[in-house]
């Protein structure tokens, strides 16, 4: 049985994390899988967006390996948490852009995992949150860094020190999730979502992707000095000569 199972279809590829018996929880070789996934994702020119969710109508992902963690020594845990910080680097900086479908659980490695995709849809059932305190440690797979940056530090600091599950609505009013969804159209949104953006410029979106992702944590003037470097890229590729053409000639390509 395959730890993760993926299918493009449309130039939209789909990577489902497959252990829902534990409700997709990340051990080494599951982490190990999706880095491996979206390296292959990274070189294939056909996929346009990429869809991340978990099997199964419990969990997009419960987290980092609970049992795995209650044993290992502090190096061990280093090499646990590099893992994690690598895997949702990864996924971050995949030039595709990505949506996280989350179909349920996303908890600690799981809520981290989803927030290093471009963009949340969650099923209106879904809970989220940081755990990580509730079993003696900080978030360690991006999750004290990509929480603030999202939803502010105020925010970020109550979820991560309170270790409180929030529901898919309030995770969707303080920005953590930009849509919500009947868990039942779930994927139905998501792919609605991936179809649109890959019906754009490939360059234009992922240009954007580039600006956005480098300007986050640089000055301002640096940041634009990466979009004009972006922008003009996208000058040099004949898409974006045929689809200006095509606007000005009036015949929409
Ligand atoms: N690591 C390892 N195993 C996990 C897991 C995790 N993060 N989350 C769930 N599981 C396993 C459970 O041990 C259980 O296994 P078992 O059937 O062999 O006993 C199985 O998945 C189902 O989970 P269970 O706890 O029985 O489901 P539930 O519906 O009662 O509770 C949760 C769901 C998500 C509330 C609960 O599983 C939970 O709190 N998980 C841990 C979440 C967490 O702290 N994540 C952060 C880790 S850093």
């Amino acid at each position: 049985m395959s730890l993760v199972n993926v299918s493009t279809e449309d130039s939209v590829c789909t990577v489902k994390i497959n252990r829902p018996e534990k409700l997709n929880a990340m051990n080494i070789e599951i982490a190990r899988e999706i880095i491996k996934t979206f390296d292959t994702i990274a070189h294939d020119t056909n996929i346009k967006v990429v869809i991340l969710t978990g099997e199964g109508g419990k969990a997009f992902s419960a987290g980092a390996d609970i049992e795995y963690m209650s044993k290992i020594t502090p190096d061990e845990s280093v090499e646990y948490a590099k893992l994690g910080q690598l895997l949702t680097n990864r996924v971050e900086l995949v030039p595709q852009p990505t949506i996280a479908a989350i179909n349920g659980y996303a908890l600690g490695g799981g809520c981290e995992l989803a927030m290093s995709c471009d963009i949340r849809i969650a099923a209106k059932t879904a809970m989220l949150g940081q755990p990580e305190v509730t079993i003696g440690i900080p978030p360690g797979w991006g999750g004290t860094q990509r929480l603030m940056r999202l939803v502010g530090i105020a925010k970020a600091k109550e979820i991560v020190y309170t270790g409180k599950t929030i529901t898919a609505d309030e995770a969707h009013r303080i920005g953590l999730v930009n849509k919500l969804a009947d868990p039942e159209s779930l994927m139905d949104e998501a792919k609605a979502m991936a179809k649109t953006i890959a019906a754009n410029s490939v360059m234009g979106v992922r240009m954007s992707k580039v600006s956005i992702n480098q300007g986050r944590n640089a000055d301002l003037e640096t940041g634009l000095g990466i979009e004009l470097l972006a922008w003009r890229n996208c000058f040099t590729h004949k898409d974006r000569e045929e689809r200006m053409t095509a606007f000005v000639n009036k015949s929409k390509k």
